[in-house]
């Protein structure tokens, strides 16, 4: 069996698994990081969002080989930054989820959005979501929500 070292949420794992394997497989079935979910498998939903290097990235078709050198956050361990600790509460005020299967993946996706432009404006925010798709129709309280973090970050 191929293994492999990945650093996620701050900790070096060693992983017997073929570097192959789509990175979410190895979250979800070797490290029961379950938070990440698959949705369409094609990196078109956005589901699979985890934080990589601080930036959203889709995980549910990439080698988990290639993230071998890289930081790895996943929702699980999102409360301990600040932005993404800013965003679950906010999405927790704004009932930003219906089902919430997409709502990790949401959650991730607007931390890397805040980290990287702290105000943005709705255009921006819309834009931030592009990669993200919603079944239940919750985007206008998501939008909402990254809203409010962004003004509880500015008020911090
Ligand atoms: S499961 Fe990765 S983008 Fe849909
Ligand atoms: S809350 Fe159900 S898919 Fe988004």
């Amino acid at each position: 069996m191929d293994s492999l070292t990945l650093t996620i949420n701050g900790e070096a794992r060693d992983i017997n698994c073929d570097p192959a394997t789509p990175l979410l497989y190895v979250l979800r079935n070797d490290l029961d990081l379950t938070g990440a979910k698959l949705g369409c498998g094609l990196e078109q939903c956005g589901a699979c969002a985890v934080l990589v290097d601080g930036e959203a990235t889709l995980c549910c078709n990439r080698p988990a080989g290639e993230f071998a050198g890289k930081e790895i956050v996943t929702i699980e361990a999102l409360e301990n930054d600040a932005v993404g600790a800013a965003v679950q509460r906010a999405f927790i005020a704004e009932g930003a989820a219906q089902c919430g299967y997409c709502t990790a993946g949401l959650v991730i996706a607007a931390t890397s959005l805040l980290k990287a432009n702290a105000a943005p404006d709705r255009d921006a925010i819309v834009a931030g979501l592009e990669e993200h798709l919603c079944r239940c129709g919750s985007h206008g309280r998501v939008i909402a929500a990254i809203g409010r973090a962004a003004k509880e970050i500015g008020n911090v």
